[in-house]
Order: structure tokens, then C-alpha cells, then sequence
């Protein structure tokens, strides 16, 4: 199973839940194939924000490995679910979206159990606040969708 998340730069919300679902895949035992994108060329090769790499490791997550890339057409027909942090991240992949997708595209706050939350907040503009909830949002969010994928193994 191929999961890839996607935000508008892919430095600080997106690879936070790359690097969420690849440790609480591992933890599981499951075996998902993580990736991220942004829809933007802006950051394409960078590390993560420092922000989002220190909140990360606060909490247990290391983003280090992880380089923005931008979201492509091909991953629609290699990934089985494009998982989007906003709905207008939602929207700008949606328009690039091929007809014969095999990607299942949503938002990842689809899967957050309080339906009154539809996006992950852009914490980019903001302080140290907003990027710890980034991590609170995909942790629970995460955790759901790979309740409702069942255990994978390939
Ligand atoms: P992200 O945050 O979409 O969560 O990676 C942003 C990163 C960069 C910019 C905006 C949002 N930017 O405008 O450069």
C-alpha cells in the first residue's frame, strides 16, 4: 500500500505526516510505503523547515531524510492514496488529476474522528504553536487511517 501526502511547500505539514506514518506504520508492524509532495515547485530538494524537524524530534519523529518534491501526475497512477493536508491543497491536485487515477484522493482530516476539522492548519506564517498541533492533528488522524486500512503487509 502507497500512501503519499501532500501540502502546498512539502517542508513543513507534509513531510511531518510522512515521517508520523512511517513510525506508526513501524510500529505496527504494517508495512505502507510513505511519501510526500507539495503541489508547489518552490521547495523542490530542500530539507524540512527547522521548525518542523524540531517539533518533529520532540515528539518522536525524525524528518531528517526527508527532500520536498513536487506532486506529478504519475503519482496518481503509482500511489493508491494522494492524502492532502488542506482543502485547497485538495483542490490543486484534483486539477492535475488524471481521468484513469488509481490514487484514491482525499484529505487526511477525513479521517480525524472530529468531523467540525477539515484541514491542517499552514504553520508557516505562525509560531512554535502551530507546528506542534500540525503533529497532534496527524497523529490522530494517522492512527484512524491505518485502523481503517487494516494491517498491510506489501
Ligand atoms: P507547507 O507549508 O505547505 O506545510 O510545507 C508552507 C511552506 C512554504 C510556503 C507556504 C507553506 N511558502 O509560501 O513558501
Amino acid at each position: 500500500m502507497r500512501i503519499m501526502f501532500v501540502c502546498l511547500g512539502n517542508i513543513c505539514r507534509s513531510p511531518t505526516a510522512h515521517a508520523i506514518a512511517e513510525t506508526i506504520g513501524k510500529q505496527r508492524g504494517d508495512n505502507y510505503v510513505i511519501s510526500s509532495s507539495g503541489t508547489s515547485a518552490y521547495h523542490i530538494g530542500q530539507s524540512p523547515d527547522p521548525r518542523s524537524v524540531h517539533c518533529g524530534l520532540s515528539r518522536g519523529y525524525n524528518l531528517n531524510h526527508i527532500r520536498a518534491q513536487k506532486l506529478e501526475v504519475q503519482d496518481f497512477y503509482t500511489q493508491d492514496y494522494i492524502l492532502t493536508m488542506d482543502q485547497q491543497n485538495y483542490l490543486d491536485a484534483k486539477e492535475i488529476m488524471p481521468d484513469d487515477a488509481h490514487a484514491k484522493l482525499m484529505r487526511l482530516m477525513e479521517f480525524h474522528p472530529d468531523s467540525s476539522v477539515n484541514d491542517v492548519p499552514d504553520p508557516y506564517y505562525g509560531g512554535t504553536k502551530g507546528f506542534d498541533k500540525v503533529v497532534s492533528l496527524c497523529e490522530v488522524a494517522i492512527t484512524n487511517l491505518f485502523n481503517e486500512l487494516g494491517s498491510v503487509k506489501s
